[in-house]
């Protein structure tokens, strides 16, 4: 089977890595990839927005199938260019990857068929978010309506910082157009968890939990970012808060994605806040997470081929997803300084103490090849750093322990990754 995946960070090295392990892949193609993806797959330099161009080399090498990693071009519809050219692709159809790509979309379905989120209001002009905000409750959340690299949303504690909010997203439109529209929404608190699942348009299958560290600096201090690490599973996902999700939220969603002509075939990743409530919906991607994905698909014993081709296929009923009954911890190297200023170009060394391991792996998310063909930094976040452990703390110092052979300058991470687990 010849398989491309489309994207280029660290999200896709986890994919690649996974595909190449199964036997039924013959050939592994990435675009564009990275420095580490080339390891494990012919790396292509197309990017993920030049459609026209990805859609005619997908035809042309015939691949059996293609997996669109990134929000960005599932949101544009690249799913259906290449459904367009015959193509069989993992990943949501435009019109259904809408549930990531629109906030106030995903936020009236969730209205509309019952299923548990913050109660919240949509805004498409400034004088009408300001009025609202004169009187609503604080702290309030504020989201920009479109895809904003994870940074549209803004947490404001006082009426100031709300005034100040609209004017970012919807004045100066710090996020361009994805900020013409807004949500404001009610401040939850409690513990969020990250579930990854697999949805064929009817059925649902859900991936051991997870969860991210956001915050560019330990204690969770610091701005926001892609994601500074992940461990898997989350010990706050119960069964109890499992059995309530399926039942509540995940099969609600499928269906009401269906009931709405929006059959969504592909990831549905879940943000939960654990509420004193009980499990709200803080987020919908219709994408693997990254740096989730780097826990998550290391624990998992199936074929990843045999799962993609079930959910295009809608027999998603036949599979069963098997997990190790383990841990992992994934902690990113990013430059210093990253979310805001950072350097790169700098030679990154160690990394072939990562061959042949059994239980760690290193994912690039940044990195490429300079003129003189050594691996360089090219990103904020640069490698994402992942080992198992029979059990959250043992996974936890053997990541640790494995980003000590990789180095490069301006190396910096955080250094509580999991650490949440100790109050567990
Ligand atoms: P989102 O992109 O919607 O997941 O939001 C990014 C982050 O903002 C989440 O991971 C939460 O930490 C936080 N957040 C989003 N919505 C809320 C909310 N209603 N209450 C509290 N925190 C929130
Ligand atoms: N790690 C969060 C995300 O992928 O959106």
């Amino acid at each position: 089977m010849k398989v491309l995946v489309i994207g280029g960070g660290g999200r896709e090295h986890a994919i690649c890595w996974k595909l190449a392990k199964s036997p039924k892949v013959t050939e592994l193609v990435c675009a564009p990839g990275n420095a580490g993806i080339a390891g494990v797959a012919r790396c292509v330099n197309i990017g993920v927005m030049d459609f026209e161009k990805m859609a005619d080399f997908a035809k042309k090498e015939a691949f059996d199938l293609v997996v669109v990693g990134p929000d960005d071009p599932l949101a544009a519809g690249l799913v259906d260019v290449l459904e367009e050219k015959g193509l069989r692709v993992f990943g949501p159809r435009k019109n259904a990857a809408i549930l990531e790509g629109s906030k106030a979309f995903s936020k009236d379905l969730m209205k509309k068929y019952g299923i548990p989120t913050a109660a919240y209001e949509t805004f498409d002009n400034p004088e009408d978010a300001l009025a609202y905000l004169e009187t609503a409750k604080v702290p309030v959340v504020l989201k920009a309506d479109g895809l904003a690299l994870g940074k549209g949303v803004l947490i404001c504690n006082t009426r100031e910082e709300a005034r100040a909010g609209v004017k970012t997203l919807m004045m100066d439109h710090q996020f361009g157009h994805a900020g013409d529209k807004i949500v404001a929404e009610e401040f939850l608190t409690g513990r969020e968890v990250s579930v990854l699942t697999f949805v064929d348009g009817k059925t649902i299958r859900v991936m051991t939990s997870a969860q991210d560290h956001k915050r560019a600096k330990d204690g969770d201090q610091g701005l926001n970012t892609g994601g500074m690490g992940t461990f898997s599973p989350s010990p706050f996902y119960t069964e109890e808060i499992d059995a309530f999700c399926r039942e509540k939220i995940y099969q609600p969603t499928v269906d009401a994605m269906r009931a709405e002509g929006r059959e969504f075939k592909g990831i549905i990743f879940f943000g939960l806040m654990l509420t004193a409530d009980g499990p709200k919906v803080l987020e919908y991607n219709a994408r693997f997470g990254d740096p989730e994905t780097q826990v998550v698909l290391p624990r998992m014993k199936n074929d990843l081929t045999e799962v993609f081709e079930a959910c295009i296929d809608g027999t998603l009923d036949q599979v069963e997803l098997e997990f190790e009954d383990n841990a992992a911890v994934c902690v990113v190297l990013a430059s210093d300084g990253y979310p805001e200023h950072y350097e790169k170009g700098f030679p990154i060394t160690g990394l072939e103490a990562f061959e042949g391991q059994e239980d760690c792996w290193v994912f690039h998310a940044g990195s490429k090849f300079d003129a003189d063909g050594r691996i360089v930094t090219n990103g904020g976040r640069v490698l994402g750093v992942t080992a198992t452990g029979a059990n959250l703390e043992e996974a936890r110092a053997n990541a640790y322990e494995a980003t000590k052979l990789v180095n490069f300058q301006n190396k910096y991470m955080r250094l509580d990754i999991g650490k949440a687990i100790d109050e567990a």
